[in-house]
């Protein structure tokens, strides 16, 4: 150990000032951005008791590292490093739950939203009579003038989108520049998704109808430093998040994307069925083992990164991984074989025979990759 613990000089425990605002910020490599957003809200925030939490996805550029520097100079900061798990709304739940604070914003790390707005939102909470203030670029006196076309199209099909599918009233739902009291958020937390990135939208679509809302215009700047975190899956996402919410949660994103990729999974042991049969004149038990190898190292490598992206495996943890997937599923394959051969026996049917055995090793390879695989940590 390198630095020295001592406890600090003998004191009767005060009372200090409990925050009236918790600020939660969610981060990954935001390393250059998180000391600047500190001294803007010191400033923007003067004279309130407020503190700010950062949630970091251990990030490899260490933001973390420079946010506990902050908190050993000032008890208003805080950092949750969390380890193995990615994801926007859940580092915002996370972040938000382990505040006590009244009222709760969500800001980003990257300065591209107007924190000099969050007294005034502050203000509205305080009212009592709103429930959720939404910084909002698409109200007047708002702009996103930032976005290139492209992401300023997606954001305008999405919002459309959340507000006709999911009767959303809000002029932007996408945003994610939020305060919310604490009290009603606490009762919306168990609902929410923590997958994906639109936690605001989710808020929104889980209280159906049953907030009181505000919303505030704000320019959405350029970013910092740093660059978007949002990559073309995060559509994958929004899909996600809308169809939960369609059907009261029966439908997850991740029951929809293991379906998805069994299905190729399903083609791709049919390919290579065929071809082992065909252009390797294979006997039909090789065959269909050698099929349900590709199969499941196809669905091992689309499931890591559709399914599981959250979660997903890399490094040495991929290979680990894939062999334990592998491991798991022998049993699946034993079984496959056989459902396959006990059915080709019967009825010498390839394609038949070859589906009633997928089937049975894909079911096996979703329960145990949920399981083992892919647990969460
Ligand atoms: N902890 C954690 N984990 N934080 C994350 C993650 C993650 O997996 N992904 C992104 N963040 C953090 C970023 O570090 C940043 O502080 C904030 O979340 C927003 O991410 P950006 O990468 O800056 O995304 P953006 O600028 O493309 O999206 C923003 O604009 C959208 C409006 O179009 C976000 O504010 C969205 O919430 C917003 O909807
Ligand atoms: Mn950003």
């Amino acid at each position: 150990m390198n630095e020295a613990i001592r406890p600090g000089p003998e004191s009767p425990p005060q009372a200090v000032a409990t925050p009236e605002l918790s600020v939660v910020v969610p981060t990954f490599n935001e390393r250059d951005n998180v000391t600047t957003l500190f001294r803007r809200l010191e400033t923007a925030l003067a004279g309130k008791a407020w503190e700010v939490i950062f949630v970091d996805d251990n990030s490899p550029d260490g933001t973390w590292d420079v946010v506990r520097g902050l908190a050993r100079q000032d008890t208003r900061v805080r950092c949750i490093r969390r380890i193995g798990r990615r994801g926007l709304s859940g580092a915002c739940i996370e972040g938000i739950l382990a505040s006590s604070a009244p009222c709760a914003a969500v800001i980003d790390a990257d300065l591209q939203h107007d924190e000099t707005q969050l007294p005034k939102m502050l203000a509205l909470l305080q009212t009592g009579e709103t429930d959720l203030v939404v910084g909002s670029r698409y109200i007047e006196g708002g702009s996103a003038d930032s976005f290139n076309k492209q992401r300023a199209g997606a954001s305008q099909f999405a919002t459309e989108v959340a507000r006709r599918v999911l009767r959303v009233k809000i002029a932007d739902p996408m945003s994610g520049f939020f305060m919310i009291r604490r009290d009603r958020f606490e009762q919306l937390a168990p609902q929410l998704s923590t997958q994906g990135f639109k936690i605001l939208l989710d808020i929104v679509a889980t209280a159906r109808g049953d907030l009181r809302v505000r919303e505030i215009p704000y320019t959405f700047a350029s970013r910092l430093h740093g660059e978007s975190k949002l990559d073309s899956m995060v559509a994958l996402d929004f899909l996600g998040l809308v169809l939960a919410k369609l059907t009261h949660d029966v439908v997850s994103l991740r029951f929809l994307l293991f379906a998805m990729v069994g299905s190729i999974g399903l083609f791709v042991h049919f390919a290579a069925l065929y071809a082992a049969l065909e252009a390797f004149d294979l006997p039909f038990p090789n065959a269909q083992g050698v099929a349900a190898l590709c199969a499941m190292t196809s669905n091992f490598i689309l499931n890591n990164f559709l399914t599981y992206r959250d979660q997903r495996l890399k490094g040495f943890a991929i290979l680990r991984g894939l062999l334990l997937f592998y491991v798991v599923c022998s049993v699946g394959l034993l079984a496959n074989v056989g459902v396959a051969l006990s059915v080709f026996d019967q009825e010498p049917i390839w394609w038949l025979a070859g589906a009633a055995g997928a089937l049975m090793g894909v079911v096996w390879n979703y329960a145990m990759s949920g399981l083992f695989v892919w647990r969460k940590r």
